[in-house]
């Protein structure tokens, strides 16, 4: 795989989780018994990414420690033989090396993956949301690093969205890639299955009536090193911030971009009511809690 470095944006206020983010970042904040990010940090490792740099704030310390060895519990556990709870305790320092920035100004997305750029370098990386959690085997960043390797260009993912509510995300402007049910020109193979556009334009959360799709925009990106100098020149747009989206779209200037209709189901983990779904949905897949799960939503009061 040729991405294998990934930017986990995990800097912002968590508004919409108060008051619980006063003291726990949202990132943290578990499906059972898993941070949301780690389900990502796993999507990314899974998808061939080696070093996951993560861009936290100030006051999110709790991200940091999450991923460093806690040497007291490790060594309790150790001497009581519960081998099982071990391993649950380091999976998330095994997964891939993890690195942070601190983005000591909240100026928006675009902003928060400018501070990773000398941490990335000159490569291609991936974005990676840590709130918009997707289900699927494989994971979204091993489908779109597929893309990746045979377009040889960026790839954000979407997904079909009802019109009433495009305003909330980054919506793409496309055209039919060159041959969109075979993969694109000098690959006659699909690209998983289909699902691929060339990207035109895109705009950050448009009011209904402007927006030139409903395809929406989910927090996964693969892009080239050159996005940074297109997120230097970028302005704040949408709410005031700096703005992925028009970074991508100073980039189009130069470089193509493609649309990647993932496969798969996504929660919203950024919404107390999206991280309850996927946290339901979770139980009800795993093996050991499904049968538990089952009984306890059919002994639920509705009334
Ligand atoms: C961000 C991006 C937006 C994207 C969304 C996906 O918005 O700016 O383009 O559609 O994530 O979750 P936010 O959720 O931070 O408002």
């Amino acid at each position: 795989m040729s991405v294998k470095k990934a930017v986990i944006p995990a800097a912002g206020l968590g508004t919409r989780f108060l008051p619980v983010t006063k003291s726990v970042p949202k990132e943290l904040l578990p499906i059972l018994d898993r941070p949301m990010l780690q389900y990502v940090v796993e999507e990314a490792a899974e998808g061939g990414v080696e070093e996951v740099i993560i861009v936290t704030a100030p006051g999110k310390e709790g991200i940091a420690s999450y991923f460093q060895p806690s040497t007291e519990l490790e060594r309790r556990l150790s001497e009581s033989g519960a081998q099982d709870l071990l391993d649950k305790v380091l999976q998330a320092s095994r997964l891939a090396k993890v690195s942070f920035v601190i983005q000591e100004q909240a100026l928006g997305l675009g902003h928060a993956v400018l501070t990773a750029r000398e941490a990335v370098g000159d490569e291609p990386f991936v974005v990676i949301l840590p709130d918009d959690i997707v289900h699927h085997t494989p994971g979204v960043v091993a489908q779109m690093a597929a893309v990746f390797d045979a377009v040889g260009q960026g790839v954000v993912a979407v997904e079909p969205t009802p019109w009433e509510t495009v305003h909330n995300y980054g919506v793409v402007d496309v055209a039919p890639a060159a041959c969109p049910n075979s993969g694109p020109p000098g690959h006659p193979e699909p690209v998983n299955g289909l699902g691929l556009h060339q990207v035109r334009g895109l705009v950050e959360k448009p009011p209904r009536d402007e927006a030139p799709s409903n395809l929406s925009i989910v927090g996964r990106y693969i892009l080239p090193p050159e996005i940074f100098d297109c997120l230097e020149r970028t302005r704040p747009g949408a709410r005031g911030e700096i703005q992925l989206t028009d970074g991508m779209l100073l980039l189009l200037e130069s470089a193509e971009l493609y649309a990647y209709e993932f496969q798969g189901v996504r929660y919203d983990g950024g919404t107390p009511l999206g991280l309850l779904r996927a946290s339901l949905e979770y139980a009800l897949r795993r093996d050991d809690t499904r049968a538990a799960a089952l009984e306890l939503l059919r002994g639920i009061d509705t009334a």
